[in-house]
């Protein structure tokens, strides 16, 4: 084998090795790739969604809003969007207070909603 093709072979096992945990780490089976979840649960603590909803492996959490520990089983990242922007757009009873995010941090906090499966 020549050095050049030792070379690449190398390079792609690296890779690989580096890249496979990484991926599955913040991907749960079948979901968007590259979910920030530190950032996702620090916008999830800082703007009190734990006041009213619980999420498991998160500490503490109330009951007045359902449990979203598999909410991305119901509701796509999209629906979850909408429901932390316009809750009464949604349900025009609701109880859950319209939270102002950036449009960035929006998808942030939905996506990794949607992951709960
Ligand atoms: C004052 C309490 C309260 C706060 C704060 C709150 N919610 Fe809610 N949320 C509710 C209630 C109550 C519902 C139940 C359905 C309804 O009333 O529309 C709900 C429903 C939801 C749903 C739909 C769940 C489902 O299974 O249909 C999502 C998603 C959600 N909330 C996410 C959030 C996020 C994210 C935050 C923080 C940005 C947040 N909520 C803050 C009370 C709250």
């Amino acid at each position: 084998m020549n050095n050049r093709i030792k070379q690449m072979l190398l390079g792609g096992i690296l890779a690989l090795v580096v890249a496979t945990p990484l991926a599955t780490a913040s991907r749960p089976a079948g979901t968007k790739p590259k979910i920030n979840v530190t950032r996702a649960q620090k916008l999830y603590k800082q703007n009190g969604c734990a006041q009213c909803h619980k999420v498991r492996g998160l500490p503490g959490g109330g009951s007045m809003g359902p449990d979203l520990s598999r909410v991305g089983r119901r509701l796509k990242a999209a629906e979850i969007a909408r429901y932390i922007k316009q809750p009464k757009a949604v349900n025009p009873k609701t109880k859950m207070p319209p939270t102002h995010l950036k449009p960035a941090d929006l998808k942030t906090l939905s996506n990794w909603l949607a992951s709960l499966k």
